[in-house]
Formats: C-alpha cells, structure tokens, sequence
C-alpha cells in the first residue's frame, strides 16, 4: 500500500493533523525530524519514508531499513513534560504501537523492555524515542519518536539471523501511521493524570517472570524480571536476592 499525505490525513480532523511528509527514500527519517526541528518547524508533524539508508537504532546501532518491505517513520511532539519524564515517552510510543500492530494483525505483539515489539519472539520492529530539551525550563522542547516496523522483510543481514523478524502480512500503512500517531498523542496528553498505559505495558511485558541477563557497570548479571516502575524501570531481582531497577541499557530474555 502506497503511503499518501491525503490518506494519513483522511484519519484527522482539519484542526488536529499534523505536518506530514513523505519520501521513497532518506537517510533516517529521525534526522529528517531534527532537520525540521533546528529549521523552526513549531507544529506536530510525521515523517515517513519507504526506505531508509542511515536508519538508526538504539545504542548506536544502525536499523536495517529495506525499501518496500517495511516502514519507517518519525513522529515529532511537543509535550510540555519535565526532562525526568523523558523515558515514559518511550514507555507510551511502545503501548501505542502495540496495540495499532495487534488491531491490524489480530496478531499477539508483545513489547520486550524498554521499546522493541516482538511477534512470536522475533523483533518484528524497534522503537528510538529522542528529546530536544530545554535545560533552563527542565522540560522537554520536542521529542522525535522514530518507528520502524518490518511488514514483509525476508532476508535480514547475517547479524539479525533468528532475532529479527516481520509482521509477515501488508498492513494499511497510511492507517498504521495515523492511529499510532492519534494513540501516542493521547496517552501523551494524559501522561501525568493517566496511567492507564502502564498497566497495558506491564499486561504485554515480554521479560515480566522470565530470566534476563544485563550488564551493569560491566559486569555481566542474571536475574528475574518482576515488575516495571511507573517510571518506566524493569525491577529484577537477582539469584543473590538482590533487587536491582534498571532503567536503560539492554536486556535479554531467556524465552
Ligand atoms: C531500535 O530497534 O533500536 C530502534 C529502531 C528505530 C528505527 C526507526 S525507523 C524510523 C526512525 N528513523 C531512524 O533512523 N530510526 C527510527
């Protein structure tokens, strides 16, 4: 399905829709967003693209972005929330995209902490949300929540054999990146007064009960994942008894 600005747009009233652009191809969509951001743009907005050539990911890591097969996008907010808050944006873009997959699969997605979604224990797309921050007010100017989610992708590069995978079927993608876009701006709206969204996090927790393994001050440890914060933290107690709230860095899951 071909994206179309009058397509996304169709999902929005005149006054609530944001800037929207789309490309066949950029660098990453997430620059394209801070490119806009240092250029003045002031309203809500989406950039979409078919095909990434710098996807970026977390930690520094590239997204592998094929034409075609998958789709990559960056939503740009502007939440008047404090910079300590910054980490449940990743928290409620993980919620909101979730269940947008579910209701169009009618697949079971689970989110795999802090922000990747996970079908069948495959990645089948990642999550990199970005603050621009305004230190003297302690809020956050705008933040850029960067989406990629693997439709039809086959053949991943040799490093992302068995952990990567794709939704397997087309989707609506105008559709997909105008309910996530609606999803996320609502719980955003509410971030403070509703924290509804957590419960949803924790219901779909891929690591909640299982064993994971996570590198803390460079040290290798094993531990079992109990319960996440209302800040967003994975709570996990260790095989010495030891409780322990990480709230950055990567786990993995003994599945
Ligand atoms: C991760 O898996 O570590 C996060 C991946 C985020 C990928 C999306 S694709 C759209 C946006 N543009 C980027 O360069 N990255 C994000």
């Amino acid at each position: 399905m071909k994206l179309s600005i009058a397509d996304i747009k169709a999902y929005f009233n005149e006054e609530e829709s944001p800037f929207i652009e789309i490309f066949d191809s950029i660098d990453s969509t997430s620059n394209e967003a801070k490119r806009a951001i240092e250029r003045g743009l002031a309203s809500e907005a989406i950039f979409v693209s078919h095909h990434q050539t710098a996807g970026r990911g977390r930690h520094g890591k590239s997204f592998y972005s094929p034409g075609e097969s998958g789709l990559y996008f960056s939503i740009v907010l502007h939440p008047e929330i404090s910079l300590e808050k910054s980490v449940m944006l990743t928290v409620a873009a993980a919620v909101a995209t979730r269940e947008v997959i579910e209701a169009q699969t009618k697949k079971h997605p689970m989110i795999k902490w802090v922000n990747d979604i996970f079908i069948d224990n495959k990645k089948v797309c990642g999550i990199l949300a970005e603050a621009i921050n305004d230190y003297e007010k302690g809020i956050i100017k705008s933040a850029v929540i960067g989406i990629g989610i693997n439709i039809t992708t086959k053949d991943f590069p040799d490093e992302l054999d068995g952990i990567a995978s794709s939704l397997g079927e087309e989707i609506n993608r105008n559709e997909t990146v105008a309910l996530i876009f609606k999803r996320l701006k609502e719980i955003c709206d509410q971030l403070e007064n509703n924290k509804d969204f957590i419960d949803e996090y924790r219901k779909y927790s891929l690591a909640i009960g299982k064993t994971v393994s996570f590198k803390r001050n460079g040290v290798d440890h094993k531990a079992k994942a109990v319960d996440v914060s209302d800040n967003g933290e994975l709570l996990v107690i260790t095989e010495g008894g030891e409780e322990i709230l990480l709230n950055s860095g990567e786990i993995s899951i003994k599945l």
